[in-house]
């Protein structure tokens, strides 16, 4: 199968430039590994604060601090010569005000090297966004379920199927937009919901979970290969099953090592015997 592969990196204002055009593919990478696979193939890759959960074993994001998603961001942007890289501010590094939020997110630009930022949010999160992009920081927002507010949201719930969340949605999403977000993330959204956010908002909207009529979707990737071995969210389609691959190999590998069938001593480092 041929993989379609960017040759372009890839910047904020290409990706708004998208707007109801081809659908833009995104994915989480927390490492450098993950980022040289899936550069190229993947427009935008999203350090997300869901390493928390997938890499470190919290049971939620708040845990996640900038120290980390400094350090995994760099990782990422120095293997991504293609997509567009943008790293998630973490819980409590921007809700205070705009002037914490822009220390921060400057201090994620300058030391990580990724184009832009994320941050959970939104009318509460207009005058932070616009903060941020009058200094010259690319924001994408994201609207819908936002797993930093899981306890004042109750739990991971879909969200939207109540009239006045669908209309506190579409008013975060407009806000959004209107405070100079480049696109939006829509999380875990009912799909007329999210059908009528990317109707109504002149930038992108990146459904997870959401509707296939926003303009892109992004996944963790974890979850659509298979390698997660948390539960699977019910909207993510496996790609593959590669934490079974992963734990086959590591027992074929157990199997040789109990029965001594270790590699012959000219194939070790080239030694000879
Ligand atoms: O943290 C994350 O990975 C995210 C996306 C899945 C949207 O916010």
């Amino acid at each position: 199968m041929s993989t379609p592969t960017q040759d372009k990196k890839l910047t904020p204002p290409d990706l708004m430039a998208r707007k109801g055009g081809v659908p833009i593919v995104a994915l989480t990478a927390y490492t450098a590994p993950m980022a040289r696979l899936l550069d190229g193939i993947a427009d935008l890759l999203l350090i997300g604060d869901s390493l928390g959960m997938v890499i470190y074993g919290f049971e939620s994001t708040l845990p996640v601090t900038l120290e980390m998603m400094i350090a995994h961001g760099g990782a990422v942007a120095r293997q991504s010569k293609h997509a567009c890289v943008i790293v998630d501010m973490p819980f409590a590094s921007y809700q205070e005000s705009p002037v914490q939020a822009f220390r921060n997110a400057a201090r994620i630009m300058a030391e990580t090297g990724a184009a832009g930022v994320k941050l959970e949010g939104g009318e509460a999160m207009a005058d932070t966004i616009r903060f941020l992009v009058e200094r010259g920081i690319p924001v994408l927002g994201h609207v819908g379920l936002q797993p930093q507010s899981v306890h004042a949201l109750g739990g991971y719930r879909a969200q939207g199927s109540d009239p006045d969340v669908a209309r506190r949605i579409l008013a975060d999403a407009r806000a959004v937009a209107g405070a100079g977000a480049f696109a939006i993330v829509v999380e875990g959204t009912a799909e007329p919901v999210a059908r009528e956010v990317t109707a109504s908002v002149p930038v992108p909207t990146i459904g997870i979970g959401a509707s296939p009529s926003c303009d892109g979707q992004i996944l963790v990737s974890e979850d659509m290969l298979g390698l997660s071995d948390m539960r699977k969210p019910r909207f993510v389609k496996r790609y593959a099953e590669l934490g079974t691959e992963l734990k086959a190999a590591a027992a074929l590998y157990a199997e040789e090592v109990r029965g001594r069938r270790f590699p012959a001593p000219e194939h070790c480092y080239g030694v000879k015997s």
